[in-house]
């Protein structure tokens, strides 16, 4: 006589338990606090908790099985990011309501300290890499997308926008400044940031070679020097070099006047690691709905988006986010 073994039936009860159970520890709360907006590698999480690895990867596990976050691959390394909660399914409300509980908390000042630390670290990574690469900079840039795979495409976003005259633009980590010439035909006045000194000599090379008298170069960091707001900001390929792109898309958000423009043109999330070392790369492009999400996060609106694909298979996306015109939003109600 064959012993018919009780059949073990996934219930639904144990998948709202595991999200319980991944909620009910301090830990994991400030683990998806400090995810809000934001992702982070295992060992990232552990200098932030001053946990060991190990741990660290133990409560992840948790968080993961239970559909609160997320991982991404980049390159070698894997990243963790919140899971967006699935309002309709099982848990879903839950998780909405989790997520936006834990937002209200206050990070502890140490963790929050150990956050700064981190992206601290990253920006000295891409701080060092334009300090040392200056002179080789086209030759890098160009072995992965040059500024002339992506010029066009982020003109025909700019001429679409039809800015009044007298209208002004920044744009954030100019580089060499080979677009500092198309900006300075299309504004009155231009203001470009880099926080390197070396690619702003070459920048201020270009604009006296090329006679742009309506060019202002600044030396300064875009994330932690004030800047002067402008109706169209334009970040070309500078967003992966910072530590953390969500909340810096949030800053920047605030250079741009109300009425203005964001554009934003970045490389498509992908997994050649090399250019991390090749091209100081901090994020190995950015995928499209992050991108969209972080935006709304910043107060802007989307628009219209153009991507071109490159035959050596990396992929850009040039977008346009508009911020609303407060003005035009009371006269509308
Ligand atoms: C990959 S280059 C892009 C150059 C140019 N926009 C282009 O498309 O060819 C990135 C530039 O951003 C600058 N950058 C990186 N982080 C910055 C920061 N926090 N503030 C200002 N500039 C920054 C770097 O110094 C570098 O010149």
């Amino acid at each position: 006589m064959s012993l018919r073994l009780p059949q073990i039936r996934h219930d639904a009860c144990d998948e709202l338990a595991a999200l319980c159970k991944a909620g009910g520890d301090p830990l994991r709360l400030n683990v998806l606090r400090v995810l809000a907006n934001d992702s982070f590698g295992v060992l990232e999480l552990a200098q932030i908790f001053a946990i060991r690895q190990s741990g660290m990867s133990h409560h992840l596990k948790v968080l993961a099985q239970a559909g609160l976050v997320a991982t991404r691959r980049e390159g070698n390394a894997i990243f963790y990011r919140r899971a967006l909660p699935q309002g309709d399914s099982l848990g879903g409300k839950l998780h909405g309501a989790l997520l936006a509980e834990v937002d209200e908390l206050e990070l502890p000042a140490d963790v929050a300290a150990r956050v700064a630390a981190v992206h601290a670290q990253r920006a000295a990574v891409s701080r060092d890499y334009f300090a040392r690469s200056a002179e080789k900079f086209q030759a890098q840039q160009d072995l992965i997308a040059g500024l002339p795979q992506y010029r066009e495409s982020v003109l025909a976003l700019l001429d679409a926008l039809s800015f009044a005259p007298g209208a002004t633009a920044l744009e954030v980590g100019p580089g060499d400044g080979g677009f500092l010439p198309e900006l300075a035909r299309r504004f009155s006045q231009v203001t470009a940031l880099d926080n390197s000194a070396a690619m702003l000599e070459l920048a201020r090379q270009r604009c006296q070679d090329e006679g742009l008298g309506n060019v202002r170069l600044d030396l300064a960091d875009a994330l932690q020097d004030s800047a002067e707001p402008a109706d169209c900001v334009v970040l070309n390929m500078v967003l992966h070099h910072f530590a953390a792109p969500a909340d810096a898309l949030r800053q920047l958000a605030r250079l741009v006047r109300p009425g203005g423009s964001l554009l934003v043109t970045e490389l498509c999330s992908h997994d050649q690691s090399w250019a991390r070392d090749a091209c100081g790369d901090l994020w190995l492009g950015f995928e499209q709905d992050d991108l969209a999400h972080w935006a709304d996060a910043a107060g802007l609106a989307p628009g219209e988006s153009l991507y071109i694909g490159l035959r050596n298979g990396f992929q850009i996306q040039v977008r346009h986010f508009a911020k609303p015109d407060s003005r035009s939003v009371l006269t509308h109600r």
